[in-house]
């Protein structure tokens, strides 16, 4: 065997085993030998760039280039379905339906409803060429190089008969151990949470940066195929032979010839779905012949052969044991039940939200009360009952706290809010450790810091301020529990690397009150260094487009404390970075209205660097090459396909070098 011959068996083996793992959920190899077979895949291709293939496996790593997605339009509308609660609507579809279509038998095909995001993924000559999420119906948001980043989604068909050109659509889920697993993680790297799966996919597909969405257990189930040469001619059929091609085609689909099975159907998911590993929101009822469903036809909204009946809420009843009183990083008390634990939703539940004390009062939540709790979806279920006829006759109302029970101080509650805040800012323990949390974090200075070790380095009194991160010593570290040489080590490199990060994200990090990333790059791009945005008015801050009065009034209320300022020059001293990096050219609009693809690796910048360097000279970042690009700038070994591309539309292909040039003042 050649290599290009081992190559593309080692993609076709590769890709086989993909299936096996994420589509069947049934391994045929072991991880060591899939990596094996992974890693002589990345080697050879890496020694013969020249054969290189956009739908190899390795290249569902995604890639760290910011995309800036653009539109597309779906070949088929992609619809809504009609929503119903009740048996007595369904059967109105189907006495409906036998109206529309008398003397002949319909056949239903009964699917659960993934509580997810849907996708429209089109394939042409059998590969994955678009992926659109849904947007109005009729356009969305190219996010293929996000999409080709998941491995439960063919990126080249297998088998034979599918149609030259087709569309299928399906939902982008994520399991609830996936789900777990990265909200661990972010708590880990001082993320905030997701608050359940869907929100957490939505998040996830949106990333402007596929490498990062590699990295999320994103999986996808499909349930629609449209096109103009179906292999059959029913729904049923089609989703099996979507199946045999590659596709995640849940065993949970299932033919019901009438009423009485789809009820079976739905009664059936209702309990089992407690025991899914993934959530669902109902059942669909879709007509399976597409010679029915075309008579059938469709509303403006959705069609008329197809219906979603979604669940109620999933509820369960136990114990309230007693009340913790949480704060947060901004000082807002949440109270949380601690409950005797119970099933719900495919995890055991031990602790559920009380909202705020006046939930607590009209509900007349008491302790050892039996309550109820629902999980709409979200992860942190919520109290939303008193079973009060098993109220104990000695009960009471409970009151609520009047004093933050970390710091003592007496808590306020802020006009139009319902929640309760403590303001001892600089003194309440969460409250600092929040902060230096959010300091540290990946997308702030980047410090690598897992939670439970910013809590022993405030613990022992070493960290209580983010300037101390910078004063730390590798003996102090090495006091820490499971701390050693080189964990500590590590530890000082990366704090010492956190000086290198831009002013821009320096800024997010102080965690300033509606300083999100966005505003803090439009902040850094209009004021330029610490100096002159601590000393700006309020007239000069509201004259930035996205500033806003509470903004401004947010920023003046940091920069008037004295702490802030001595905390910010601390932090100037260590050598953080306070203003725009001199490396960076003078902006200018240079590159005004031009749009620019980078591909391969450079010599003397990142590719991030280049990112910034077309920015901030005006230029926009494009995900692809397409009719719209001006130009590609091209590193080292970047893919053939792409420079094919760009040649067969005319877009000029530069260097590093011919870049820096047009930027040069
Ligand atoms: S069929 C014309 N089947 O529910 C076909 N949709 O409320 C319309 N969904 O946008 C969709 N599971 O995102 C269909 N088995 C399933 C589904 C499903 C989840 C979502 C989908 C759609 C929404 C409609």
């Amino acid at each position: 065997m050649n290599v290009e011959e081992r190559i593309k068996h080692l993609r076709k083996i590769i890709d086989h085993h993909n299936h096996c793992y994420y589509v069947m959920t049934k391994p045929e190899i072991s991880d060591v030998e899939y990596d094996h077979l992974m890693r002589e895949l990345i080697e050879l291709e890496k020694e013969h760039p020249e054969l290189m293939d956009p739908n190899s496996p390795t290249q569902r790593i995604g890639s760290d280039i910011d995309n800036e997605f653009l539109q597309a339009n779906h070949d088929y509308p992609m619809l809504s379905l009609a929503n119903t609660y009740s048996f007595e609507e369904i059967s109105e579809f189907v006495k409906k339906i036998g109206k529309l279509i008398p003397g002949e038998p319909v056949e239903y095909v009964c699917e659960l409803k993934y509580d997810g995001v849907s996708i429209n993924l089109q394939y042409t000559d059998g590969t994955l060429s678009k992926a659109i999420t849904r947007g109005d119906g009729a356009t969305g948001d190219d996010v293929t190089a996000n999409v080709r980043t998941i491995k439960s989604i063919p990126l080249v068909l297998s088998g034979t008969g599918y149609p030259r050109r087709f569309e299928i659509r399906g939902e982008i889920i994520i399991t609830h151990e996936g789900f777990e697993r990265m909200n661990r993680e972010r708590a880990d790297t001082g993320d905030p949470a997701f608050a359940n799966p869907r929100n957490a996919a939505a998040g996830t597909l949106k990333i402007q940066n596929s490498a990062l969405v590699a990295q999320r257990p994103l999986d996808c189930f499909m349930y629609h195929l449209a096109g103009s040469e179906l292999p059959s001619d029913n729904h049923y059929e089609t989703m099996m032979a979507a199946r045999d091609w590659g596709f995640k085609i849940p065993a949970s689909i299932t033919k019901c010839r009438n009423l009485p099975e789809v009820f079976g159907y739905i009664n059936r998911w209702e309990h089992e779905r407690n025991d899914l590993p993934f959530n669902i929101d109902g059942i669909v009822i879709k007509v399976n012949s597409y010679r029915q469903q075309g008579k059938l036809g469709t509303t403006a909204k959705s069609p008329r052969w197809a219906i979603a009946y979604k669940y109620k809420t999933l509820q369960a009843v136990t114990r309230l044991k007693s009340i913790d009183f949480q704060v947060g990083r901004t000082g807002a008390v949440t109270p949380v039940a601690n409950l005797e634990p119970v099933q719900l939703a495919g995890t055991r539940v031990k602790r559920a939200s009380l909202h705020n004390a006046d939930q607590i009062a009209l509900l007349d939540i008491r302790l050892n009360d039996v309550v109820t709790i629902e999980k709409g979806g979200e992860i942190i279920p919520k109290v939303v009952g008193v079973e009060k006829q098993h109220r104990r006759p000695d009960s009471e109302p409970l009151k609520y706290i009047e004093n933050c029970p970390e710091c003592g101080t007496k808590l306020i509650r802020k006009t139009d809010e319902a929640r309760h805040y403590c303001p001892n800012e600089t003194g309440c323990p969460p409250q600092i450790k929040g902060r230096l949390n959010h300091f540290a974090s990946r997308r702030a200075m980047d410090i690598g810091l897992a939670e439970a070790t910013i809590d022993q380095l405030f613990e022992k009194g070493l960290v209580n301020n983010v300037a101390d991160f910078y004063t730390l010593q590798k003996e102090q570290l090495m006091l820490l529990e499971r701390f050693a040489d080189k964990s500590a080590d590590n530890l000082l490199q990366s704090i010492l690397e956190s000086k290198k990060v831009p002013f821009e994200r320096v800024l997010y990090a102080l965690g300033i009150r509606y300083i999100g990333e966005t505003l803090a790059r439009k902040i850094v791009k209009h004021f330029k260094s610490m100096q002159a945005l601590s000393g700006a008015s309020y007239e000069d801050l509201i004259a930035v487009e996205e500033i806003g009065g509470t903004i401004a009034e947010s920023i003046l209320q940091y920069f008037s404390r004295e702490d802030n300022l001595e905390l910010i020059q601390k932090l100037s001293r260590h050598g953080v970075q306070m203003s725009v990096s001199e490396h960076q050219p003078v902006q200018s609009m240079k590159l005004n209205g031009k749009n620019f693809v980078i591909s391969g690796v450079f010599q003397h910048s990142s590719r991030e660097e280049i990112r910034h360097l077309i920015e901030s000279n005006g230029g926009h970042i494009l995900a692809a090459i397409s009719g719209n690009t001006d130009y590609l700038v091209a590193g080292e070994n970047m893919g053939p396909a792409k420079l094919e591309k760009a040649g067969k539309l005319g877009i000029p292909v530069i260097s590093e070098e011919d870049f820096y040039l047009m930027i040069r003042i």
